[in-house]
């Protein structure tokens, strides 16, 4: 079972929010508390049903202001005056609400070489098998970018340039995986990057972009970037990976999902693989699958 520590998720508006609603004991009127939308213990219940069913996000009752605050965007973009109609809606209708829904709702903090740790394991992982050996990586929760840039720029540093290395890099949130396919970041974002990196592997933008990097092509073209969800039993990979990276996402889950999820990362990952996961990640209870081979660093059995 996991710590379920990562507060990363709110913002500081949103965590101002929770104070005040700390005082709202429970049931939670419109405008008195200076909100917007009415907002009732019934419609957190019910969001926390829909995004465990549809992401396996588990909700804890600390998220109310969090919640709040996220959908309200959702209310004015669909029109809906209250979280009643517009959850009634969403549940009646198939449509790209749904997904939007869900990118509301993720949490998606990240940063260049973030646990800068396992990208050190990951490099001595790269020079062990003999050179010209294919590799097959999955990023699997890669938010905007940052996570599997990371990855392949020490495959590229490891490996050489022509190395027959591929990433797949994977989210459940459309709009964070359209921000890392674009590959654009704000310089002051690159924390975690040497002067060294951001010569070799980023443009940067002039005029106009001024301020702005682009990742280079040659980084970009090795990473397939594709929507998985990893609670669904649609995976579609043919072919197993060498590495899966599964950072600071299954924090998110309860311990049955974990479990399930645990069990099909194993499921894609050759013998003797490598499972990097998040700083507040432990599956010591999966042992029959995984042995823990370093820091939050697993080997498949
Ligand atoms: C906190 S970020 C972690 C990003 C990166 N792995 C890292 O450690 O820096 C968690 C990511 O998991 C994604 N996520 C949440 N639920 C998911 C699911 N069911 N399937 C795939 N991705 C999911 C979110 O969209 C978000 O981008």
């Amino acid at each position: 079972m996991l710590r379920n520590s990562e507060t990363e998720t709110a913002t500081r508006a949103e965590r101002g929010s929770a104070l005040r609603g700390a005082t709202e004991s429970g049931a939670t009127g419109p405008l008195a508390q200076g909100r917007e939308f009415v907002w009732t213990d019934a419609d957190f219940s019910r969001v926390q049903a829909l995004i465990y069913q549809r992401a396996g996000i588990n909700l804890h009752e600390g998220k109310h202001a969090m919640v709040y605050s996220r959908l309200s965007r959702r209310l004015r973009e669909t029109g809906h005056t209250s979280f009643h109609d517009y959850l009634g809606w969403l549940e009646t209708h198939d449509g790209t609400e749904w997904q939007e829904f869900v990118n509301a709702l993720t949490t998606n903090l990240t940063a260049f070489f973030r646990e800068q740790h396992h990208f050190e394991i990951l490099a001595s992982h790269l020079r062990a098998k003999p050179a010209g050996s294919p590799w097959r990586v999955w990023c699997s929760a890669a938010s905007t970018g940052e996570e599997p840039y990371s990855i392949v720029m020490t495959a590229l540093e490891t490996l050489g340039a022509n190395a027959p290395f591929k990433l797949v890099a994977s989210d459940i949130d459309s709009r964070v995986l359209a921000t890392a396919a674009q590959g654009v970041y704000r310089l002051e974002a690159l924390k975690g990057l040497t002067p060294a990196h951001l010569q070799r592997f980023f443009l940067r933008g002039k005029g106009g972009n001024s301020g702005l990097v682009r990742v280079k092509p040659e980084l970009v073209k090795l990473i397939e970037f594709i929507s998985v969800n990893l609670i669904r039993d649609d995976w579609p990979f043919r072919e197993p990976f060498d590495v899966v990276f599964c950072r600071n996402v299954m924090i998110y889950f309860d311990a049955p999902t974990q479990r399930r999820v645990l069990e099909r990362i194993h499921r894609v990952l050759k013998p003797g693989g490598m499972l990097f996961v998040g700083h507040a990640e432990n599956f010591s209870e999966s042992r029959d699958l995984f042995t823990l081979r370093g820091k939050t660093v697993y080997e498949r059995r």
